[in-house]
């Protein structure tokens, strides 16, 4: 994956002069670039802070005996007594890692465990199982709660200072590549903030298509892919010139072609991350148009990813109701009307704006005005982030 953020950087730059060719990777043999590649031994041992491991077991001695085993290692522990405790200290601070024992009054070690694993903003720390209780059964029961490890007491004190040291370098890739993530979001947005009239627009494209998934009922995935698609569909944008993209006046045949490989470009830069899979369709499809007249790939009614057609839904109501250089903010019902009116000409999914219309007009009206002048808007993401992440 680090070859994928590497390949990502180079595609950046390469693209974008204004980026600084420091993060290109060196051309050249393959083993060169490879050298590029962080050793992750080094990269826990120079961590400025120490991983921070959690101990939850009812039992001090045996809290004590695992404090002792990994105490030459440098890492921070934390004790919790009981679950409902250990859940505290999930919610309050950064975890690399939990070890919990297998029997609890509150409840067991896997009962823990599926809980910390069905939690979006916990399911990617590891989870070790300590077990007095020998057999299949118990190990089978702990793996199926989705238990990275599981060690049969009594402790192998080598086997445990090894086994919490590789899953804390599992937990480090894991991390870096979170930072991947954020590092291309931050990139959408600042593709997004040189274009000075859009502001807050990812932020609404956001709050409207989600807002109109939930109307249809769709899955959470859907609308985490919607909340991200809002953020990262024209990161394409990123390697178009500024001569271009900031162009008064028609463009050319040439920089119109250059203006629509956005949609390719921004898919190219995402695909190397994979959770970004299910946002792929969005970025490369949310200029197409409903009789096939749209780009890149011509697409036609339903075969144009259903995501995809509820972004663009968003996308041109917020184009329609804030202002550019070449027209005014226009008012909610003028816009809605206008894209009922695209909709009959075909080039609109007719079902998904009428729907969009009818979500509107159930808002109420100090909200839209938050929709549009996004004076709320970071309240109400932030709301939307909490329940998306339960
Ligand atoms: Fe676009």
């Amino acid at each position: 994956m680090q070859g994928g953020v590497v390949l990502l950087l180079s595609t950046l730059v390469k693209s974008n002069p204004v980026l600084p060719t420091e993060l290109v990777a060196p051309s050249g043999p393959i083993g060169q670039s490879q050298s590029l590649w962080p050793n992750w031994d080094s990269v826990l041992e120079d961590a400025t802070q120490a991983p921070v491991i959690l101990l939850v077991d009812e039992v001090e001695l045996n809290r004590r005996l695992i404090k002792a085993l990994l105490k030459a290692s440098g890492y921070e522990i934390v004790e919790a007594q009981k679950p409902s405790e250990a859940f505290r200290v999930l919610g309050d601070r950064k975890v690399d890692l939990v070890i919990v024992d297998q029997v609890q009054q509150e409840m067991t070690g896997p009962e823990f465990c599926r809980a910390v694993k069905r939690d979006r903003r916990t399911q990617l720390i590891p989870v070790m199982i300590t077990s007095s209780l020998q057999g299949l059964e118990n190990e089978v029961a702990g793996f199926e709660s989705g238990a990275d490890e599981i060690l049969v007491k009594p402790l192998q004190p080598m086997l445990v200072r090894t086994r919490v040291k590789s899953m804390l370098r599992n937990k480090a890739l894991i991390d870096s590549l979170e930072e991947a993530e954020a590092i291309l979001f931050a990139l959408a947005q600042s593709v997004e903030h040189r274009d000075r009239y859009t502001g807050l627009h990812c932020e609404r494209l956001a709050a409207y298509s989600i807002a109109l998934a939930q109307a249809m009922g769709l899955n959470r995935s859907d609308q985490v892919a919607l909340y991200r698609g809002g953020y990262l569909h024209d990161i394409g944008k990123v390697s178009i010139p500024d001569a271009i993209l900031f162009k008064r006046g028609l463009l050319t045949e040439e920089e119109g072609r250059t203006v629509r490989l956005h949609t390719i470009r921004g898919e190219e830069i995402c695909r190397p991350m994979k959770t970004l899979a299910p946002v792929l369709p969005i970025i490369r499809s949310h200029h197409e148009r409903w009789d096939g007249s749209g780009y890149p790939d011509a697409l036609k009614g339903e075969g144009i990813p259903l995501l995809a057609r509820i972004l663009q839904v968003a996308d041109i109501y917020d184009a329609l109701t804030t202002s550019r250089p070449y027209k005014p903010a226009f008012t909610h019902e003028h816009a809605v009307a206008l894209m009922l009116e695209e909709a009959q000409r075909g080039w609109r999914d007719p079902e998904l704006v009428a729907l969009f219309a009818e979500v509107a007009k159930r808002t109420k009206e100090p909200q839209r005005a938050a929709w549009i002048n996004g004076a709320t808007m970071e309240e109400s993401l932030e709301a939307m982030r909490r329940e998306l992440s339960r």
